[in-house]
């Protein structure tokens, strides 16, 4: 799943994950979970996703070819912020051919860079499962707490307004060339990300069958 910081790419990977019975693998959450454990990829990674900054290539190699090594991805998986860059791109086709399962798809949710910004400020995340609200889209039942689990929902150390702008260009400088080595692989697919939740799944959905 590819796309600009706050497109909807955690959104829609957990709802395809769910339809299709196969594991939402999220970067992002797997570093803020190490983030928040203090495990030494964690330490490393903090001052980074602060920033805004992108995590060096050889740590995410890593940690990725952990995560899927894992027993619940073995039937399948959606991948969400990763690959970032040509370098991860790479890695993962050849990491993949390798184990004989390689990429079916590659999914774009376009959406403008206005509505990005709109986005990530009504955002609220659960620090313990993740799941992700909208104070606009996808309110939560229970005031600012977590449906699945009650835990008081969080704003993201990364997402002041000056950060995510940052994001963006670093999403255009590192993460959009990404786009073009998938299009020449013939696997990419490009979907419009405005619009309700469930109709963007269906998009994605139709691209995917
Ligand atoms: P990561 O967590 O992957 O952040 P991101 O890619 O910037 O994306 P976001 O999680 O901000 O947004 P999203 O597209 O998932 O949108 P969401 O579904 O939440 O990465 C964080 C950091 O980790 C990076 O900056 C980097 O430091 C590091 N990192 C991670 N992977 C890395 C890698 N491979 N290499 C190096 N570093 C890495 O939706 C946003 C909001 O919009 C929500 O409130 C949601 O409810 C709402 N929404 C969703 N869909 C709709 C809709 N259709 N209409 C209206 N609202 C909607």
């Amino acid at each position: 799943m590819l796309g600009p910081p706050g497109a909807g790419k955690g959104t829609q990977a957990a709802l395809l994950a769910e339809k299709f019975g196969v594991a939402h693998v999220s970067t992002g959450d797997i570093l803020r979970a190490a983030v928040a454990a203090e495990t030494d990829v964690g330490l490393r990674a903090k001052s980074y996703m602060d920033a805004g900054n992108l995590i060096p290539d050889d740590v995410m190699l890593e940690v990725i070819r952990e995560r899927l090594s894992d027993p619940d991805a073995k039937e399948g998986f959606v991948l969400d912020g990763f690959p970032r860059t040509v370098v991860q791109a790479q890695a993962l086709l050849d990491l993949l051919a390798d184990a004989g399962t390689p990429i079916e798809r590659v999914v774009l949710i376009d959406v403008p860079d206005e509505a990005i910004i709109e986005r990530i400020e009504s955002r609220l995340s659960c620090p313990r499962c993740g799941r992700v609200y909208s104070m606009k889209t996808r309110k939560p039942r229970h005031d600012q707490l977590c449906d699945v689990d009650e835990t008081p929902l969080v704003r993201r150390s990364d997402e002041s307004e000056d950060v995510v702008r940052k994001r963006l260009g670093i999403y255009r400088d590192q993460t959009m060339p990404v786009i073009g080595f998938y299009a020449d692989c013939g696997l990419l697919r490009r979907v419009d990300g405005i619009g309700p939740v469930t109709e963007v799944t269906e998009r994605i959905a139709a691209e995917i069958a």
